[in-house]
């Protein structure tokens, strides 16, 4: 007999046309790694690091077309982060599963062309970004998971509406324990990361921050303060000084740019000037960026 290539009876590996399962395996696997890769990064979350979610997303702001967009996610950047990282995993696991698969496949899409929007924009030519790759992969599997039967229709196919094939019938307990299971199995995977990862060493007061020659004259270097907090470190002919990189508007984080030689917040436009304590230049904020005391001690830079 006919059949779809993935019909909603068949949500196994058995029952599927080969190309599909390859399909399945590679956007499963594939996404699973990108989760597991961000559990296990000290920094995706940690807004000192270079590889912080927020850093990456400041990153952007100067090519994406939905850069309005991409400032209200820095806002919250963590929380984007976290919502990136647990995505990943429960989409990755939902197609290795079968739970929920449709609805996965558009998450999956979903992602793939904010990525697009945002980190790969601006790599021409657009073929060279993997990206617009993702996306059409998934929009070849929705396409193939929502594929009506051509033969036997009518007669116990179950043919439902797209809205029925795509979102998971929460009245049938079993898909509601799998869909249960994918979640809770994505938050567990998150934390195993999580608990894997290096610690980065935060700083006590006297101890070093980073070797002299490591931040060379005219230099700048992200690290985190002793209080926990993200800080930039400049190094100029009159010495060393430093200041939080936490926005006095609303708490995003800055970053300097070398262009302006100014420190500019992407949430709202605020800009510092470091050569003069920080002090506001534009934007909203109210005040100076805290100062850091550092010096130079040997051959290092600390803390004090
Ligand atoms: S948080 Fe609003 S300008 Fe920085």
């Amino acid at each position: 007999m006919a059949r779809s290539a993935f019909s909603r009876s068949s949500k196994n590996w058995k029952n599927q046309p080969l190309a599909l399962s390859i399909l399945r395996l590679w956007l499963g696997v594939t996404w699973v790694y990108a989760g597991w890769n961000k559990a296990t990064d000290s920094g995706f979350l940690n807004a000192a690091s270079s590889h912080y979610i927020g850093t990456q997303l400041t990153g952007y702001l100067g090519h994406s077309p939905i850069s309005f967009l991409l400032r209200k996610m820095i806002e919250h950047a963590t929380l984007v982060g976290w919502f990136v990282m647990l995505s990943e995993f429960a989409i990755g696991l939902a197609v290795l599963s079968g739970v929920a698969i449709s609805l996965a496949a558009i998450g999956g899409a979903g992602m793939s062309a904010m990525l697009w929007l945002s980190s790969s924009w601006s790599v021409k030519p657009y073929f060279l970004g993997s990206d617009t790759a993702y996306l059409v992969l998934w929009i070849v599997l929705l396409v193939l998971l929502l594929q009506k039967p051509r033969v036997g229709k009518g007669k116990g196919s179950k043919g439902g509406s797209i809205i029925q094939e795509v979102i998971p019938d929460l009245t049938n307990r079993r898909e509601v324990v799998r869909l249960v299971g994918v979640g809770v199995v994505a938050i567990a995977a998150a934390f195993a990361g999580g608990a894997l990862k290096p610690k980065i060493a935060v700083p006590t007061s006297g101890s070093a921050i980073a070797k002299l020659s490591d931040v060379p004259l005219g230099s700048t270097y992200s690290f985190t303060a002793t209080d926990g907090t993200p800080a930039i470190l400049f190094r100029t002919k009159a010495g060393v000084f430093a200041y939080s990189a936490v926005c006095t508007h609303q708490g995003c984080v800055v970053a300097y740019s070398p262009s302006s030689h100014l420190i500019q917040c992407p949430c709202h436009g605020a800009a510092y000037d470091p050569n003069q304590g920080a002090a506001v230049v534009a934007g909203p904020a109210p005040a100076p960026l805290a100062k850091i005391n550092v010096a130079i001690s040997g051959a290092n830079i600390i803390q004090i």
